[in-house]
């Protein structure tokens, strides 16, 4: 790429994230989604370190005001009234004085907090903000390992699809056919309003995440029995790798501002998934599987999920057969990362969390694989998202095949992560005994 279209797209990017800014916080893309999400905010203000470091902050702490006293961090902050996406506020009625959803979403907060902060040119600046931050951080941690592992196995079952922040994942069909329709409210989606039907959710996926929500509201959206009660009980390598990694990040963090304490429960929580996630291994897939909680099978379905799992320090063989799954990956479609494997009959490649690739995914494998040697491979899976940034716009998603832009456009996170590419998203060294 020559240096002005390096500057040119740079400006797009920015462009993008300032037109989504809404002050305090950011809003994915205007129309299908004006609120504040979870992990894209945190994977934002990566992006936004790069203009403006104190926007960055102020981005995660704007998410982090509205954390709840059990400790969970809410998937949407409603900060305003917006009736142009579905479920809104009235449908969850969680309570809270700012209004938000009531489950989670994948907590990559530490090891956004963690980059932003080691490329600090202002330390001293920031530090008592970021040790603000950090507390934060380690309760959220806190709460999935016992809210989510009530039984201490090292391993957060996540209760809805949307938690794993790939809402209809092939990994979720199955655990969903015990998930019932029966005796919800009648609703209309806002999504198809916004987004081509072909490439979102269907109807029945819907019905089933609606169940759920209506399920956890009877409930009271009470933490400490929603786990047990919840008849969709899965345990995400992706999502767990996304937290292993963050403990990781934040006890480093930690040590650094002298939260010893800290520093010292996250780095045994990130020992203790790393060996626990070994569970998830499927050695005829070559990848991580998610594990159904409820029958505690394995769930055959190779999603991008299974891959992502090498964003946390996982054994150097596990990498490298993950390297080799990639190459797979790659040989079955022009575009990396498809977000499941072209091969398997279920692959479609315009819907969503089915086939499509997302910018986000592939910077935090490329992040991972370049950490254990793998730098040739992430540099493939850079290139291959500049190039379908040059080709279909800052989407939301991508077609891997034709690099069509999928879902919303003018996507903030995406927007993010292409400043993230063009400095080169290099990845410092893991730190991890
Ligand atoms: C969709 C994605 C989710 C994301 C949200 C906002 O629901 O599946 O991961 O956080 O949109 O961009």
């Amino acid at each position: 790429m020559t240096p002005e279209e390096r500057t040119r797209l740079a400006g797009l990017a920015s462009e993008i994230l300032r037109e989504n800014d809404r002050g305090t916080y950011t809003v994915p893309t205007k129309g299908l989604y004006p609120f504040q999400w979870n992990w894209d905010s945190c994977l934002t203000a990566i992006g936004f370190a790069a203009l403006d470091e104190d926007r960055a902050w102020l981005e995660m702490e704007t998410l982090f005001e509205h954390q709840w006293p059990d400790g969970m961090v809410p998937h949407i902050v409603f900060h305003q009234q917006d009736d142009g996406y579905f479920p809104g506020p009235e449908v969850w009625q969680t309570g809270r004085p700012v209004p938000t959803s009531g489950i989670t979403q994948p907590p990559v907060a530490g090891f956004a907090a963690r980059r932003i902060f080691d490329r600090s040119p202002d330390k001293t600046r920031f530090t008592e903000r970021v040790r603000g931050l950090v507390r934060k951080i380690d309760r959220w941690h806190d709460f999935l390992y016992s809210a989510r592992d009530p039984q201490g196995e090292g391993l957060a079952a996540i209760i809805h699809p949307w938690e794993a922040g790939r809402d209809n994942s092939i990994d979720w069909d199955d655990p969903f056919e015990r998930v019932p329709t029966e005796g919800i409210a009648p609703y209309q989606r806002r999504d198809v309003n916004h987004a081509d039907p072909a490439h979102r959710p269907t109807k029945e996926q819907y019905d089933r995440y609606l169940w759920l929500l209506e399920h956890f509201r009877r409930h009271g959206w009470n933490n400490a029995i929603l786990h047990d009660l919840s008849p969709f009980r899965v345990v995400d390598p992706g999502f767990n790798a996304i937290l292993i990694r963050s403990c990781a990040d934040l006890a480093e963090l930690a040590q650094a501002l002298g939260e010893l304490e800290i520093a010292r429960s996250n780095r045994q929580r990130a020992e203790k998934g790393l060996s626990a996630i070994e569970r998830l291994w499927s050695d005829s897939h070559g990848q991580y599987l998610c594990l159904d909680r409820v029958t505690s099978k394995p769930i055959d379905s190779a999603s991008v999920g299974g891959v992502l799992a090498v964003f946390a320090a996982v054994p150097e063989n596990r990498a490298q057969a993950i390297g080799n799954r990639i190459r797979a990956l790659g040989s079955r479609c022009r575009y990396l990362l498809p977000s499941h494997d072209p091969a398997d009959p279920r692959f479609d490649a315009k819907r969503y969390w089915r086939g499509p690739a997302w910018l986000i995914v592939n910077y935090m494998i490329a992040d991972g694989l370049a950490a254990v040697g793998g730098a040739e491979m992430a540099e493939s899976i850079r290139a291959s998202s500049l190039a379908l940034i040059k080709k279909g716009g800052f989407a939301e998603y991508y077609d891997p095949i034709t690099g069509e832009a999928c879902g919303g456009g003018r996507f903030t996170w995406t927007a993010a992560m292409v400043l993230e590419l063009l400095n080169g998203g290099e990845a410092p060294e893991r730190t991890l005994a």
